[in-house]
């Protein structure tokens, strides 16, 4: 474990760009690897949990290989075309991988097992095994579907109409993975619009899959299975969820003006910049354009007095990750910010809810909280504590924001998790004229 420690800093200025986005960089890799064909992916994220699923992809017979120019090129072995892995695939801490690959492996006719990290270990795979259980498929599991997990696969997997009981986009793909390589076609419906990366690139990568609103918000999205992918070449734009961090310093550290170049602006990730702005924060989107058909832009972000606004639930999908930091920067606004329907936050790396509001405490931030809602006091940041991360990047990174204006430097007891997904996070807000130190 190392502890990282984040004390009180002058005003930040920059520009910087921060790491390719999560999301699309897992999903990049698994759709080239369906592909007929050589694929080059450009802005991979090199993060543990990115890294991860390339190697699970090569166990399956992939090859995947980093050039001398830093792009990727992984050659499709088409739809159908995985061989079985001879070991386990160790995912380390990624929700994302394990639940992606599962609905990956499910087609098929062999044995895949899956495991992970004790974080990962303790997250719920059930979500993801009872849509494939309707297509045919089982598993063996530790109780309440926990890691280790083995899919014994099936190729005689049969189509499935699923409406979603929760709202995640990692549920999404698993199913659409799965329908890829299944005669017929698949639809999931889900309750609320969720981040559509997969629903994008399959369209890019050739396949026939069609989204459609339905009356109450949410989305009937239907994919044809077993298409022939055609290899592309795919430039990942910046993590929005990965330039939050650095968003929110700006905010909060008085005299602070920094630019982020090009990030991910697909409206099913920027809940987080729609509450900043509610909150009265002076961020522009600049220089917008198209990038792996996803939006993107440059984001100017001013140091701004913010105040506390309410969060609705509806909002919980589009912002999902987001919530710890916004509960940094809900720390130093005027009045309450209170944020509702956080339930999921209880399964992602860390009961999240729980997490942020024992980091609060220690940093003598005041706030009430209950089963699915967190209501932060803004005030001043007395910090001086240590936070307990529980393998949770998210945490990591939100609590040594926090202490860039807390009164007292903020420790946190360990930050190898930040590697997951933001491999050069203390750098980059160093370079800005953060105070991070070990
Ligand atoms: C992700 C979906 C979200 C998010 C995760 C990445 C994805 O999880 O929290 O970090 O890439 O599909 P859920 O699907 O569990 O909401």
């Amino acid at each position: 474990m190392t502890k990282l420690k984040s004390a009180k800093c002058e005003h930040l200025s920059g520009e910087i760009t921060v790491p390719g986005d999560k999301s699309i960089s897992h999903r990049s890799l698994i759709f080239a690897s369906q592909a007929i064909g050589t694929s080059t992916i450009k802005g991979l994220l090199e993060g543990e949990d990115v890294i991860a699923t390339s190697k699970a992809l090569k166990a399956m017979g992939v090859d995947i290989k980093k050039q001398e120019n830093g792009s990727w090129v992984v050659k499709g072995v088409g739809v159908g075309g995985l061989s079985e892995p001879e070991c386990e695939l160790d995912l380390g801490n990624s929700g994302t991988g394990v639940r992606l690959l599962m609905g990956l492996v499910a087609p098929y006719g062999f044995k895949t097992t899956f495991t992970g990290d004790a974080s990962l270990k303790k997250r719920p795979m059930s979500r993801v095994m009872k849509p494939l259980e309707k297509m045919n498929i089982r598993f063996e599991s530790k109780t309440g579907g926990r890691l280790p997990l083995t899919v014994i696969g099936s190729d005689e997997i049969v189509p499935v109409r699923y409406e979603l009981p929760v709202a995640s986009a990692q549920v999404k793909s698993a199913i659409l993975l799965a329908g890829l390589n299944c005669r017929g076609e698949t639809t999931v419906i889900e309750p609320v619009a969720t981040r559509d990366h997969t629903e994008l690139m399959l369209k890019g990568f050739g396949a026939q899959i069609a989204a459609n609103e339905n009356n109450n918000g949410g989305r009937e999205i239907k994919l044809k299975g077993q298409p022939e992918l055609k290899a592309m070449d795919i430039d990942v734009p910046g993590d929005p969820s990965s330039a939050a961090f650095a968003v929110v310093a700006a905010l909060i550290v008085p005299g602070s003006e920094i630019l982020i170049k090009n990030i991910c602006t697909n409206p099913l990730r920027t809940g987080l910049y729609d509450t900043l702005l509610e909150m009265g924060a002076d961020i522009e989107f600049i220089n917008k354009r198209d990038q792996a058909g996803e939006p993107v832009a440059d984001v100017k972000v001013k140091y701004s007095k913010l105040k506390g606004v309410k969060v609705p639930a509806a909002r919980a999908a589009s912002m999902i990750d987001e919530y710890p930091i916004l509960s940094v920067a809900a720390s130093v606004a005027s009045g309450e910010t209170l944020m509702e329907g956080l339930e999921e936050l209880r399964v992602k790396e860390s009961d999240r809810l729980q997490a942020v509001s024992d980091g609060l405490e220690e940093c003598g931030v005041k706030f009430e909280s209950g089963s699915d809602w967190l209501k932060v006091i803004g005030g001043e940041v007395s910090g001086g504590g240590l936070v307990k991360t529980h393998l949770d990047h998210r945490i990591a990174m939100s609590f040594l924001i926090l202490g860039m204006v807390a009164n007292e430097p903020v420790e946190v007891d360990d930050s190898e998790t930040i590697n997951t997904s933001f491999p050069n996070f203390v750098e980059l807000i160093n370079v800005l004229g953060g105070k991070i130190t070990s």
